[in-house]
Order: structure tokens, then C-alpha cells, then sequence
């Protein structure tokens, strides 16, 4: 008899194993190895041609369907995200770190649904019910039309939510997930992955839609197999700085809408409230003009949000100077600084850089590049920008400045909030706004010279 196919994947890559072994020797994972039940079940198995299954209907490209109806919650943050209201029979994954409230954002969700007109069950698989309802009670939502379940096995689950037949069932979490038929502890992959397939399924068969809570690991991806990212149509993270009240719903996988489209909320003692205007959010700390602080006019989805970049720069004590950042992509501000140092003539060896992005917002646009070498000469020459001044531009490894996108909703954003002028890449398309004073420069020597002299 032949040997069955190798019996361990990767959670990681996908690369199958012979045996079991710590480290994936493909991707180089740790510890991402998953016992897979080889695919021999009964004398068909040998080739699906041999017995003629069923034909699928197929239609042309052109039949006419119309696009699904979405449901909105009336939280225009998370309408927004989930790509204009929830479709029927999606699944959505909402990521994030434990505490960062998942919890409280999804319960307030189902309230909002359900006041609007839509069935919504809540299972959770973490909390009590009297737990949840104490929520409620505190985000003042006690008389919303969400059924309530405290359940984490998955048959019972599934059971319930077929004779309910609702049109939005939330799980949290799916780490605390149990299917009876896998032989596993609630939280391992195998788990994970079988809770997730059933669940989606459960969504495509009935047509509910299915938001499952996922908790995220140390390095920042949901716990579990990574294909629970495939399976499902939307991937949310939520995130926010711990200390900061802020918190963003961020889109990275939409089948219905914009990846990178952002939600952005303020959670306060009633629950989270939405901010609706998160530019003038970000701003709010900024004091007088100091050194090292820049605005960037970014886009984030769809909307031009605005952010001040932080630098600090000091002599430092070490071998090797540190480079604290938070926000940004540090690889990035590793080119911004060797692309300084090559191509402007200034040297950051024995400095030591700290980046931050104020509120705890992540921007990860590369048309971030020019706000960012703004902070860091700021700090560095200890020269204050301009408070009214606003810049965006990506900066090649030439030291050449390049145009961004959506430059007009960059421009108009900024001059709602009252700045009135501009540095962006030579060739952007200004626009004609009077109030905003646009000055283009075709790259970073340009730059440094004419807003920190000679340089
Ligand atoms: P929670 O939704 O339980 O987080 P998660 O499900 O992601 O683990 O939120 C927990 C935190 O939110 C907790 O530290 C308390 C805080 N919180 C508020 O500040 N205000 C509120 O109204 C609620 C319900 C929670
Ligand atoms: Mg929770």
C-alpha cells in the first residue's frame, strides 16, 4: 500500500511535512505545524473524474443581478469600513488585541442592526450572559432587539442559529469555539479552522451574515490559522494605542469595498463613541509651532485624514544610535534617513531618532515620506515649521520627489482645518483653491534649501 500524502501543514505557508517538526524549514515559522487528516476517504477518493458528480449551472458574465442590498447600521464609522453597510451573507472577521474592545464595538454594532431593522443574535463564548447584559446596561442599550446567547459549542451554536434563522449572528470569539468533531482544545488551529469553515458556510447556506471576533497574537496577526483570513469576505482590525482613547477599525481585506478604508472611534465611559471629523481629533494636542513636529495630509481609504508626524532628535550615548518609532514603518525611515544622508549631505550617525505619529494613528502611505523628513529636519536643525503648513510626497531612493494620489481631497481637507499652505511634489495637480498657498519641488535637496537654508 502507498503512503498517504505528507500528514503536517504549515499554518504559515502552507508547506507540507512528512513529520512533525518545530520550525517550518519552507517559511520558517515556528511552531506553525498542523497534523492534517490525509485526503484518502474510501475507493473514490483515487480520481473525482471516475464518478460523475452533478453539473453546475453556469450563466453568462452579463446576467443581470442586482448588487446586494446592504443593511446600515446607522454608526456611519462602521458603515463605512464594511465598504457601505453590511451585505447579506458575508462573513467578517474583526481582529485586535484583547481589551482593545471588540466586545463593546460589536455589541453596540448588533444594537444598531437591530434597532434598524435587522434579527441579530449575540453569542458569546467568553463572557456570561448577566456579563454582557451588565454592558448593555452600561452603553445604555438594554432595549435593543439582540438575542443573547452564552454558547461555545459550535453544533449547539449552529443549531440555534438555523432555527432562528437571524440576519446577523456575531460570534465572540472564535477562539473560544468547540466543535465536537475535532479532537482539539478550543483555540488550537485545528479548532480555529474548523469553527471558522462551518460558521462561513453557515453564512453562504442561510444567508445570515456572520462577524466572527478573532484575538490577535503578540506579533499582530489573529491567532490561528492564517486561511480563517481567507475564508471570510472582510477582514477588520481594530486597533489604538493602550493609553489613548482612540481607537480605528481598519479595513485590510474587503470583497465588498475598499481595503484600507478606516472607522474611527473615542472610547469613553458609555461605550464608543464615533468621531466623525478624526483630523481635527489629531490635531487637537498640537500646541504652539515646536521643532519636529510636521502635519501630514494623508488619505486613509477614502477620506483625507490629517496627522502630525513627531520627531525628536538627540546626541546619543550608544554605539549604535536608536531609532524609536512608532506609527510609521521603521524600513521606511530607514530609506528617509539614508537617502538624507546620500543625497542632502546630512549625517544622522550618533543621533539618536525618535518618530511617533500623535493619537496613536498607524500611517502606513508612503506619501507620508516628505512630512516625515520635515519632522526629522525640524527636530534635527531645531527649526519649527510653519503651523499652517501641511505637506504630503513620496520620496524615491533618487532623493526625487513623486507625486501622490487624491491630491485636491489632500488640499481641501487641509484648508477645512485652517492651514493655508502647502509643500507637495513638483507635478501634483494643485487645483486652483485660493486660500491655499501650494509650493512644488521636484526634490529633497530643493527641500532642505529653501525651507532649512542651505542645509
Ligand atoms: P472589551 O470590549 O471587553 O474589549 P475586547 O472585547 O476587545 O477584549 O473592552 C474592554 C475595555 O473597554 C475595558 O478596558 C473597559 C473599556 N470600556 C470603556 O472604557 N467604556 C465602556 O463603556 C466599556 C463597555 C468598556
Ligand atoms: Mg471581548
Amino acid at each position: 500500500m502507498a503512503k498517504s500524502a505528507p500528514a503536517f501543514t504549515c499554518t504559515n505557508c502552507g508547506a507540507s511535512h512528512r513529520k512533525w517538526v518545530g520550525r517550518c524549514d519552507s517559511c520558517g515559522a515556528w511552531n506553525s505545524l498542523v497534523e492534517e487528516a490525509p485526503l484518502t476517504a474510501g475507493p473514490s477518493a483515487k480520481s473525482l473524474g471516475a464518478q460523475r458528480g452533478r453539473a453546475v449551472a453556469l450563466t453568462d458574465l452579463a446576467t443581470e443581478e442586482a448588487p446586494p442590498p446592504r443593511a446600515t447600521s446607522g454608526m456611519e464609522e462602521l458603515d463605512r469600513v464594511l465598504g457601505g453597510g453590511l451585505v447579506p451573507a458575508s462573513a467578517i472577521l474583526v481582529g485586535g488585541d484583547p481589551g482593545i474592545g471588540k466586545s463593546t464595538l460589536l455589541l453596540q454594532a448588533a444594537a444598531a442592526f437591530a434597532t434598524s431593522g435587522l434579527k441579530c443574535v449575540y453569542i458569546s463564548g467568553e463572557e456570561a450572559s448577566a456579563q454582557v447584559r451588565m454592558r448593555a446596561g452600561r452603553l445604555g442599550l438594554s432595549q435593543a432587539p439582540v438575542k443573547l446567547g452564552a454558547e461555545t459549542n459550535l453544533r449547539d451554536i449552529l443549531t440555534t442559529l438555523d432555527e432562528e434563522r437571524p440576519d446577523l449572528a456575531i460570534i465572540d470569539s472564535i477562539q473560544t469555539m468547540w466543535a465536537d468533531n475535532v479532537d482539539s482544545a478550543p483555540g488550537s488551529v485545528s479548532q480555529v479552522r474548523a469553527a471558522a469553515h462551518e460558521l462561513v458556510n453557515f453564512a453562504k447556506r442561510r444567508g445570515t451574515s456572520v462577524i466572527l471576533v478573532g484575538h490577535v497574537t503578540k506579533e499582530g496577526q489573529i491567532a490561528g490559522p492564517r486561511v480563517v483570513e481567507h475564508m471570510v469576505d472582510t477582514v477588520l482590525y481594530f486597533e489604538g494605542e493602550r493609553g489613548h482613547q482612540f481607537r480605528i477599525l481598519r479595513a485590510v481585506k474587503n470583497r465588498f469595498g475598499a481595503a484600507d478604508e478606516i472607522g474611527v472611534f473615542e472610547m469613553t465611559g458609555g461605550g464608543l463613541a464615533q468621531v466623525g471629523n478624526p483630523s481635527a481629533l489629531f490635531l487637537s494636542e498640537r500646541g504652539q509651532a515646536s521643532p519636529g513636529s510636521a502635519v501630514f495630509a494623508g488619505i486613509e481609504g477614502t477620506r483625507p485624514v490629517l496627522t502630525e508626524i513627531q520627531a525628536l532628535v538627540a546626541p546619543s550615548p550608544l554605539g549604535t544610535p536608536r531609532r524609536t518609532v512608532v506609527g510609521l514603518d521603521s524600513g521606511r525611515i530607514s530609506t528617509i534617513l539614508a537617502v538624507l544622508e546620500a543625497r542632502c549631505g546630512i549625517p544622522f550617525a550618533g543621533l539618536d531618532l525618535f518618530l511617533n505619529v500623535a493619537g496613536g494613528m498607524r500611517v502606513s502611505e508612503p506619501a507620508a515620506d516628505l512630512a516625515v523628513a520635515a519632522a526629522i529636519l525640524s527636530a534635527r536643525e531645531d527649526v519649527a515649521l510653519p503651523p499652517d503648513l501641511v505637506l504630503f510626497g513620496e520620496i524615491s531612493l533618487s532623493g526625487a520627489l513623486r507625486p501622490v494620489g487624491q491630491t485636491e481631497n489632500r488640499l481641501k481637507e487641509a484648508r477645512k482645518l485652517g492651514f493655508s499652505q502647502a509643500i507637495a511634489p513638483a507635478r501634483t495637480k494643485a487645483g486652483t483653491d485660493e486660500g491655499m498657498r501650494v509650493r512644488q519641488m521636484q526634490d529633497l535637496t530643493a527641500f532642505v534649501g529653501e525651507v532649512f537654508g542651505a542645509g
